[in-house]
């Protein structure tokens, strides 16, 4: 049953609408003259079809159409006006209304006109609620990190497929500006990047952006770096932000891959990231850059958002991933081992380990960032962790190396 409600100051037009209404289907709920009366009426009864009548230059009709299509979306409204011209058309458009009518003659014609209309207005309600629920649900992940070859591409790229295999829908954005190097990585040859989209395209929508991205075997639709440094400042911070949230609601996952710097651009993707991949390792110079990092990221409130990856996690006496936790003070929620023939053996041959090496020890360690990542489970820090649940976490890793293993998960 579909809920109806009238409003007209004229008491005649009311009844005669009222005539009209014959279909079992609809059911007038309650009428009124306008006003506040009317929004009393309006909030008790919750109608699905609020049917207006509106008079020449009737601005109250008008005001009281837009008010309800902006705070009450779920009742559709219907204007039904005496003469259908420009200057009432703009008047509705403006105010939002989009459904307009004089009245019909025949109660068939207005029944049928109100089920389009409520069946036009539903769909498009629901499909609004499912962007929202795909937009809600994407995620943009930043990987970052406060020195240059710590493994940022090596986990973006990695991440980026695993996740693919995963079925997921990921964009991977290259915002190595200067020297981004995913296409190598990737052994794809853009013929369009980043700079070229900012460059041609003033107003991208989803199908402009996707011609500039290159779609690698796995799945993963690449938007590469500009191909020569001097490109780099044609990608501007503001357009940056505008370009992700546009590229957001398309897809699962919204991989970045970043230059270890704190220039506007990396700032934007931050900002408008769900979750920043904070990659460190276990050296000192590392760690003292990755400990101003994460002070800047805390005064720029950006630091509940970081999640640590320890890579080329070694066993060396003077720096324990304990020893990290308490510097970087951040969940640390993976560690990746080193196997340096692993990962240049994949970069030179332009296809990344978790494709050419899928049982290494490296790809079950991005096998198990993507569990988390689609898990949700991302809210655990290694050092934390209870003996049992750590000693789950160990088993997840596999590894032969037991002091290896001890050591990582060591509290110390
Ligand atoms: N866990 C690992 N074990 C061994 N080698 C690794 C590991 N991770 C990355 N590497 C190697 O380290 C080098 C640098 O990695 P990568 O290019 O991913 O770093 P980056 O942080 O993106 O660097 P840049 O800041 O220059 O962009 C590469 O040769 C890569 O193969
Ligand atoms: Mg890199």
């Amino acid at each position: 049953m579909i809920k109806v409600m009238l409003i007209s100051k004229i008491d005649a037009v009311l009844s005669n609408i009222r005539k009209l209404i014959t279909d079992e289907d609809l059911s007038v709920i309650a009428q009124a003259a306008g006003g506040e009366s009317a929004l009393d009426k309006i909030e008790n009864t919750s109608p699905d079809i609020l049917i207006i009548n509106s008079g020449i230059n009737d601005t109250d009709a008008i005001n009281l159409a837009e008010r309800i299509t902006q705070y009450k979306p779920k009742i559709f409204v219907i204007l039904i006006v005496e003469d259908m011209t420009v200057d009432v058309l703009n008047a509705a458009n403006s105010a939002g209304v989009h459904n307009i009518i004089t009245l019909p003659d025949t109660a068939k014609e207005l029944c049928d006109y109100i089920h389009t209309i409520y069946n036009k207005e539903k769909s498009r309600l629901n499909a609004l609620n499912e962007n929202q629920r795909v937009r809600w649900s994407s995620k943009v992940i930043t990987i970052f990190g406060a020195k240059g070859g710590l493994g940022k591409t090596t986990i973006s790229t990695n991440l980026a497929i695993k996740l693919a295999e995963q079925n997921k829908k990921v964009a991977l954005i290259d915002l190595d500006l200067q020297f981004g190097d995913v296409h190598i990585f990737m052994d794809i040859d853009p013929k369009e990047t980043l700079a070229d989209l900012m460059q041609d395209v003033y107003e991208p929508n989803i199908d402009s952006v996707r011609t500039y991205m290159t779609v690698h075997p796995s799945g993963v639709n690449v938007l590469c770096a500009p191909k020569s440094p001097e490109y780099a400042e044609i990608v501007s911070a503001e357009r940056m932000q505008s370009l992700l949230s546009l590229i957001r609601s398309y897809y699962d996952y919204v991989i970045i891959d970043t230059a270890s710097d704190f220039g506007d651009v990396t700032l934007s993707a931050i900002e408008a990231s769900t979750m920043i991949l904070f990659v460190t390792g276990l050296d000192i110079s590392i760690l003292k850059n990755s400990k101003l990092s994460m002070s800047l990221l805390e005064s720029l409130k950006q630091k509940n958002k970081v999640r640590v990856i320890v890579n080329r996690a070694v066993e060396i006496n003077t720096i324990s991933v304990a020893d990290v936790q308490k510097i970087i003070d951040a969940p640390i929620i993976a560690r990746i081992p080193s196997d340096y023939p692993v990962a240049v053996a994949a970069l030179n041959r332009g296809q990344p380990f978790v494709q050419s090496a899928p049982k290494s020890k490296l790809s079950l360690a991005i096998g198990d960032i993507a569990d988390i990542l689609i898990k949700g489970t991302d809210n655990f820090d290694i050092q934390q962790l209870t003996p049992k649940e750590r000693r789950a976490l160990i088993r997840r890793y596999k590894t032969k190396d037991k002091t290896l293993k001890s050591s990582f998960f060591a509290k110390k």
